[in-house]
Formats: C-alpha cells, structure tokens, sequence
C-alpha cells in the first residue's frame, strides 16, 4: 500500500512566528503517527528558519514509525545528521532565498560532491533518498550514488497551468516511477501535493510513499479551529 509520510515543518514555522514552546513539532508528529503516517518528515535547513538540533534530537526519541530527516549536502549538517542517525534522509537542495525547497538536487552536475555525503551517511546506517526532477539521467545518477531511494519532484505536476502541461508532467512521473524500480530504487514522491491533486499522483504504480507537508496542516487548522474555539470558550466562561 503507498504510504504516507506526513512534513511537520510547518508547525515549527508557527511556532517561530512567536518564538515560543507551541505549537510543539514533536506533538504534532506523534498526533500523525496515531493518524496512520508511516514516516515523519522533517527539515533541518541551515538558516534553522523552522525546525531546529533539538527538535530533530526529541523526534528521534519520540517517533515510533521512521523519522525521515531532509538535509542539505552542507558539512555541518552533515555531521549533525550522523550524530542523529535517523533511520533515513532525504537529500535535497538548498537555497537561503527560497520559501520552501525549489528544484529537484542535480545528481548529474554535483556527482561526487553528492556521492561522498551519502557515502558517509550510509556508513552510519541510514537509508538514503535523493530529492530529484523525474528526468532519467537524474534517476541514473541517483542509483549510481549507490542511495536506496529517489523522492521525485511533484511540483511540476502540482503548479502546471493548464491540463496539457499537468498530463506533460504526469507521464514524466509515471515514466521515472518505472524507470526508478527498473533500477531497484524505492520511490517516493512529493511537494506541492493536495487534496485535490493527490489523487492523480496516487494513482501513479512502483510509488512506494509520498510525503506532504503543507496541505496536511493548512487543512489541519480548519479541521481544528471549531474545537480549538469551542474549548476556549468553555473555558473563559
Ligand atoms: N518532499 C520534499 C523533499 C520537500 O522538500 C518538501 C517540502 O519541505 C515536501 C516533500 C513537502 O512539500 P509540501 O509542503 O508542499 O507538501
């Protein structure tokens, strides 16, 4: 069955907005878990701009399921994540100017830059998935790093204008799904999905989990908003 692995970066961002305790990532992934998430994933960037060293330390201890730590391929977080030694981590790209991760890593052009770190992460036992566009070359630099997984790129798919580019974008996702278990690698999928568009994404055979972020919690707080009222109002009266 296609898992789910759900991004809890965004609670953390909230919780930044105050720079107080609440509302705590770890709560917040452990509600996932007892939801049915089959991983929790989390962000550790190098501006600490929402996730931080003592939060991926607490979720490492507290997950039951499989903490996914994404990371950049920068030296101190590297040795962090090897001090961590999350069951796996998702290499990805990053960019101190963006919003939220952009492109997919390019495994071609950055090779052995990239091959050395997940060299070294495997040493320490975990299992690595690379965050790449669903082209073939980056699906056979991939496997030649010698990572487990590859994480394709959804965003394409997610932010195309129109129906023509979004079945341009769909096939490449089938296509690189295939082309990924043809070369024995797990693959997921992920970014920019929704409750609409993730059905499509779904439907898309060889996937192994797919990963969302923002939509879970956007949702989650209109989910919530009525109880959270409610209780408040019970309270002060
Ligand atoms: N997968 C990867 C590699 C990501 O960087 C992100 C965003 O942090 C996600 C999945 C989740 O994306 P979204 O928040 O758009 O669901």
């Amino acid at each position: 069955m296609l898992k789910l692995g759900v991004n809890i970066d965004h609670l953390a961002t909230l919780r930044e907005a105050r720079k107080i305790a609440e509302p705590d990532p770890v709560k917040g992934a452990l509600i996932a878990e007892s939801a049915g998430a089959d991983s929790i994933v989390a962000h550790l960037r190098q501006d600490r701009r929402h996730i931080n060293e003592t939060d991926v330390k607490r979720l490492q201890e507290a997950v039951k399921t499989r903490l996914n730590l994404e990371m950049s391929v920068n030296p101190e977080i590297v040795e962090i994540i090897k001090k961590i030694k999350p069951p796996q981590a998702t290499l990805v790209p990053e960019n101190r100017r963006e919003i939220t991760t952009e492109g997919g890593l390019d495994v071609v052009s950055n090779f052995d830059q990239i091959k050395k770190v997940v060299d070294d992460l495997r040493r320490n036992d975990i299992i690595i998935s690379l965050f790449i566009d669903p082209e073939p070359e980056q699906i056979e630099a991939a496997k030649k790093t010698g990572a487990e997984a590859i994480e394709l790129h959804t965003g394409g798919y997610a932010n195309a204008k129109d129906k023509t580019e979004k079945i341009r974008h769909l096939k490449k996702l089938k296509d690189s799904a295939l082309e990924g278990v043809s070369r024995g690698l797990a693959v997921n999928a992920g970014h920019g999905l929704n409750y609409e568009n993730v059905k499509d994404i779904a439907l898309i055979s060889g996937l192994d989990e797919l990963n969302i972020g923002h939509s879970i919690i956007s949702e989650a707080v209109f989910t919530g908003l009525d109880k959270a009222v409610r209780q408040m109002k019970e309270l002060i009266s």
